[in-house]
């Protein structure tokens, strides 16, 4: 078993990271720059929401494999791993701030021991060419005879199922160009049965950046199809079940709704296209990609708008604010931007969401958080649904319906059955699922078909 120190051990990656580690018997000291999150988690909290985490964590600190720190002294020195899950948000213009790799690497530098070798495994998104920036880095501020290696491990994990992907994953990625360092950051993995791809840093750090790009794009183009769909009256729910059926595609990642969110896809095709950009190429589908995902934002309230016939005065219950279920991670998060429109044309906004309504309430204070669907419904014109809980689902729209003002529900997510809605009196509407009415002549034109008899 081995002795590891996580570095960014309180954030979403590192938190799993350390808690995994530690159940699969190595020794896990957690590093991280945020007192409160360190306090907490040594007091056995959470200050995540994750399924299956804090039980997790507990069994961690009982077992005595498991600490959380602030002192890099203290977690450093000493270990035969040290995994970088520091953050590497996204600068306005797409860059990939750095700034918190930075740190950390010179950090990590400084307190190797001489006469050991250690393996810094690069968990964080990083850009092409990160693992050469960490290693000179390391090598900048490294006393005489220690000995460092990076490693690219590029992480794939999902928030609201990060365990299960941490214990179950498709693959292991691991670049590197010291092939006895790739091989020891496989045994690590070993017990998890996954495949694991040992390649060049550069093409591991690209893995991550295609992968998400490649999910963002199925994504946009469902949402593209759903607009034609909804136009002219096809159901997209029935599309993407009749081209998911065919193996090359798949059915994963079709579901038209409002789009991805969270703090990867955005930020990991951003940064793809800035560096493709940075590289004189023009990358012309990753843009629409996230041109396409903003505008259903737009659209969305735009709809809402619409069918209202104007939004200001309006109550509006949003249910949902995390960018998924299963989360309580507000990060580029579908309702921020939705909300931000619905309260820019006078609308009064209730919201409920079963996790992320304490972080919620700190960024959007106008928001009123109400305790449970009913509560946010009570009085309002419409509900939007944002986050496709599957608690919204099992909803009694009878009771729903008593307590609106309106009538009118927007499933942004397709989650509700429809019947379901309407059968309680309301008015129904989810994305792509078509409607009756005229297909435009445009499409149909041509010589008018004579017929022979
Ligand atoms: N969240 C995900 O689902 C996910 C999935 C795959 C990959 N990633 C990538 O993993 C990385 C981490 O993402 P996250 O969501 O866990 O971020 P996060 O912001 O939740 O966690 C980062 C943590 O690093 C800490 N930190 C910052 N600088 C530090 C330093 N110098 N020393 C010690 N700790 C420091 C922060 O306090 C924070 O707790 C990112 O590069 C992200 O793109 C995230």
């Amino acid at each position: 078993m081995s002795a590891i120190c996580i570095v960014g051990g309180s954030g979403y990656v590192g938190l799993g990271y350390a808690t995994a580690l530690a159940e699969l018997g190595h020794e896990v000291v957690a590093l991280d720059v945020a007192a409160d999150r360190v306090a907490a988690l040594n007091e056995g909290h959470s200050p995540i929401f994750e399924p299956g985490l804090e039980e997790l964590l507990r069994r961690g600190l009982g077992s005595g494999r498991l600490r959380f720190t602030t002192d890099a002294d203290d977690a450093i020195p000493g270990r035969a791993f040290v995994f970088l899950c520091v953050g590497t948000p996204a600068l306005s213009n797409g860059e990939t701030d750095m700034r918190q790799v930075r740190s950390a690497a010179i950090t990590i530098g400084q307190r190797l021991r001489p006469n050991q070798r250690t393996i810094v495994v690069n968990k964080s998104t990083m850009p092409i060419g990160s693992a050469d920036l960490v290693t000179q880095l390391l090598a900048e501020h490294v006393r005489d005879g220690a000995e460092v290696a990076v490693v690219a491990n590029p992480e794939f994990l999902r928030e609201g199922a990060a365990l299960h992907d941490i214990f179950h994953p498709d693959r292991i990625v691991l670049g590197a160009s010291d092939r006895q360092a790739a091989e020891a950051v496989a045994a690590l993995y070993a017990p998890l049965g996954a495949p694991v791809l040992i390649t060049d840093r550069r093409s591991a750090e690209m893995v991550k950046y295609a992968a998400n790009a490649f999910l963002a794009t199925k994504i946009s183009f469902i949402n593209e199809v759903a607009q034609v769909c909804e136009a002219l009256g096809a159901d997209v729910l029935t599309v993407a079940e009749g081209i998911g059926a065919d193996p090359r595609i798949g059915p994963r990642f079709l579901q038209a709704g409002l789009g991805f969110g969270g703090s990867c896809f955005p930020k990991d095709v951003g940064a793809l296209a800035h560096m493709a950009d940075a590289a004189g190429l023009h990358p012309q589908l990753l843009r629409a990609v996230l041109d396409i995902n903003l505008d259903l934002r737009r659209r969305f309230v735009a709809k809402a708008e619409r069918s209202l016939d104007g939004l200001d005065g309006r109550t509006i219950a949003v249910w949902g604010l995390a960018f998924k279920e299963d989360t309580d991670d507000l990060r580029e998060s579908p309702a921020l931007d939705v909300i931000g429109g619905l309260l820019e044309r006078g609308a009064v906004v209730r919201a409920y969401d079963p996790a992320a309504m304490a972080k919620a309430a700190r960024l959007m204070p106008a928001v009123t958080m109400a305790a449970d669907p009913y509560a946010a419904a009570g009085g309002a014109d419409a509900i939007l649904i944002v986050t496709p809980w599957k608690e919204f689902a099992g909803v009694d729209f009878g009771r729903i319906a008593g307590v609106m003002r309106g009538d009118l529900i927007l499933d942004g997510r397709n989650l509700l059955d429809p019947e379901a809605v309407t059968g309680a009196g309301l008015r129904y509407a989810g994305v792509g699922r078509g409607r009756t009415g005229a297909v435009p002549s445009a499409i149909l034109s041509g010589a008018p078909v004579v017929s022979r008899d």
